[in-house]
């Protein structure tokens, strides 16, 4: 007898990117105990949780106390309470109507989106925009709905859309039938948007291929500029051919707390074997029901306290500083001359390194002369080469530290 390993495993290429940049970070600051490292490259918040989030996280605890209030398992799709005021916030001011039923809270977007693609038969096509979120790809080669990889940084079966300064981040449509395309707007990595218009473009191509949008709305709570959509589904047609991806972690600090939600609306059908429609919201529930038991009932509260009043304002705040940091970023970064994207309506930074260093070098760069960790963009995907990510998610001090280091560096 023999345990075998799931084949499709073997053709993973790398470390999960981030798990990369903490290995070569540790072993820096191993070799170098001195450094006073600055850390912008892994998404990661430092501003705690708001104060009306943690009265609400304790008095859910405190519940967890009284025999009377205990919970024990519930619901595997959220709490009514959470999904309700998900509903009349964050859609219903932008005219979308949901039912309950079409909303899944759940444990984040990274859990969501690498799940999701379980539904799909293994031999769809994806197309994902290059550079990409790494967890659209890894999940998608694990589950085996890709070849081999390729020696210049793709796999096969995959159909990627370069998305660079020369197209202005704006992918084309493809070329070849696919059947889910992942978008993720703004944008992880290059903190770009796209208008109403360019993702309408989207929507009805799908409608027209009969493909499936997973569309990725994570950073949706750092738009600033009008006619950048904050949810898909502002787009006529599109609660038939998209779901949508939403995370508190940014948004409110919860990427050590945990907790999300998708939205996957009952006007969408895919196909089963014998080419009959089948309702994909139903399928996502039986996964969701089968291997996920919920988030944890006081997480669930301390995700709804964010929309109070006081937690609104709350939040707020925080956004905007990310997002005067990223102002910082950006306007330092070219006043030394550098090509930069992103950082408007997004806490992600990405810009040219210089004379075309690749990405990994310049990484190495920035971390052995500036102490600064970034992300390399090659790590997203090929068309991410000779870019560099840095995000706004650092204290304002040490954002504008890191500046100052970095215009002093020669290059
Ligand atoms: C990132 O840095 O791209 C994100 O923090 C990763 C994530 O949200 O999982």
């Amino acid at each position: 007898m023999a345990v075998n390993v799931n084949e499709y495993y073997e053709n993973i290429q790398n470390n999960y990117l981030f798990v990369e940049i903490a290995r070569r970070v540790d072993k820096y600051q191993e070799e170098n105990p001195d450094a006073d490292l600055i850390k912008m490259g892994i998404g990661d918040v430092t501003k705690p949780l708001v104060k009306s989030v943690i009265k609400a996280f304790h008095n859910a605890v405190d519940e967890m106390a009284d025999a009377d209030k205990f919970r024990g398992y519930g619901p595997e799709q959220g709490y009514d309470f959470l999904i309700e005021d998900v509903i009349e916030n964050d859609f219903k001011p932008l005219g979308v109507e949901l039912k309950n039923s079409e909303v899944f809270i759940s444990d984040g977007a990274k859990c969501d989106t690498g799940n999701f693609q379980e539904l799909f038969s293994q031999d769809n096509i994806i197309a994902v925009t290059d550079p990409v979120y790494p967890v659209y790809v890894d999940s998608n080669v694990m589950a085996g709905r890709s070849g081999k990889p390729t020696d210049d940084g793709f796999y096969e079966n995959i159909v990627y859309l370069p998305c660079t300064a020369e197209n202005d981040f704006v992918p084309e449509l493809p070329k070849e039938d696919v059947d889910i395309i992942y978008l993720c707007y703004p944008n992880n990595p290059t903190g770009t948007t796209l208008t109403k218009d360019q993702l309408k473009v989207w929507v009805d191509y799908a409608h027209e291929k009969n493909a499936l949008i997973l569309f990725d709305a994570a950073y949706e709570a750092f738009i600033s500029t009008d006619n950048v959509p904050h949810s898909i589904y502002e787009i006529e047609g599109a609660k038939e051919v998209a779901v949508e991806f939403r995370s508190y972690s940014k948004t409110a600090g919860f990427t050590g707390t945990r907790c999300g939600y998708c939205v996957v609306p009952e006007e969408i059908f895919i196909k089963n074997s014998k080419g009959e429609d089948v309702q994909l919201n139903p399928l996502w529930n039986r996964r969701q029901s089968t291997k996920f038991n919920g988030a944890s009932y006081p997480v669930q509260r301390a995700a709804q306290a964010i929309y109070t009043d006081e937690g609104k304002k709350e939040i707020r705040e925080n956004l905007d500083y990310y997002l005067e940091n990223a102002k910082v970023i950006r306007d330092n970064l070219e006043k030394i001359g550098l090509k930069v994207y992103g950082g408007v309506d997004s806490p992600y930074i990405w810009f040219k390194t210089p004379d075309d260093i690749d990405s990994w070098t310049f990484f190495d760069i920035l971390l052995d002369q500036a102490n600064v960790v970034s992300t390399p963009g090659a790590g997203f995907g090929p068309s991410g080469e000779g870019y560099i990510r840095l995000t706004a998610f650092n204290t304002y001090e040490k954002t504008v530290e890191a500046m100052e280091r970095i215009k002093e560096l020669k290059f």
